[in-house]
């Protein structure tokens, strides 16, 4: 159940454009084209939860493999290595030919670490197993509906290909999402920049603007102070 408390993404400068955090227990769409950031993101949400926060966190990837992710974190300053010794994380990969018993590894790996976070990266993985629309958002919606049940804050991440319209692949995961944050990697003139937009959050108010972000060698830094412009004419979005 989705209460007026909310849940730290970690990420510097993104909880004040959310007002201090998700909601928790939302469902969150976290969606972008490839590059933009999406599965660091995911890393902030699990290791800030798990060590500023004492939550312990599961990371279900279907096709970054723990190992370079892990990895990837490290060079950022996130380790890791503890927390998933102490259980306070866990990173699972899952092959999407084979999800038969993911609900229910995944519930049982959440009852077992008592998982308060969850990342599902992506969901657009699931998708190109499940041909049907309709039969994508049973599966989309019984995972989440599982997990939400189990008291989770989740962040399930989408590829937005690029020249697309519109903020899934599927159309779908918008819907399911009780929240939704959009990634953008856009061109003006010669260079690109990255901006964060809240497109929606149920029951709360947020910041409506595009705000700039930056990938250093820290992670993911938003500046909520300052608005990302694109000029229409000059620029263009990668999706
Ligand atoms: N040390 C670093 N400094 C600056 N930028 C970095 C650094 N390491 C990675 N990046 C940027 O982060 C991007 C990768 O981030 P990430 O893997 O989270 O993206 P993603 O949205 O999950 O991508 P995909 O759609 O391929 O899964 C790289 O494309 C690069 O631009
Ligand atoms: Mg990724």
């Amino acid at each position: 159940m989705a209460t007026n408390e909310r849940v730290s993404i970690g990420v510097p400068g993104l909880d004040e454009m959310l007002n201090g955090g998700v909601p928790r227990g939302h469902t969150v769409l976290l969606a972008g084209t490839a590059g933009t950031g999406k599965t660091i993101f995911c890393t902030h949400f699990i290791y800030t939860g798990a060590t500023k926060y004492k939550e312990p966190g599961v990371f279900l990837s279907f096709e970054e493999s723990p190992e370079s992710i892990k990895s990837n974190a490290l060079n950022f300053g996130m380790d890791f290595g503890k927390l998933e010794n102490n259980k306070m994380t866990k990173f699972l990969r899952y092959d999407p030919y084979n999800i038969e018993d993911m609900n229910t590894n995944l519930e049982s790996i959440i009852r077992e670490i008592n998982a308060q976070r969850v990342v599902i990266d992506s969901v657009s993985a699931m998708e190109f197993y499940v041909r049907e629309n309709t039969n994508f958002r049973k599966l989309l919606m019984g995972m989440s509906n599982s997990i939400k049940k189990l008291g989770c804050t989740t962040i399930l991440t989408s590829e937005i290909m690029a020249g697309t319209h519109g903020i899934s692949r599927g159309g779908v995961e918008e819907f399911i999402a009780d929240s939704a944050i959009v990634l953008y990697y856009n061109r003006i003139g010669s260079a690109f920049s990255r901006a964060v937009q809240v497109w929606k959050m149920r029951g709360t108010s947020h910041s409506e603007k595009l705000h700039p972000y930056k990938i250093t060698d820290k992670g993911v830094v938003v500046f909520p102070e300052e608005e990302a412009f694109i000029d229409e004419k000059r620029s263009s979005y990668r999706h």
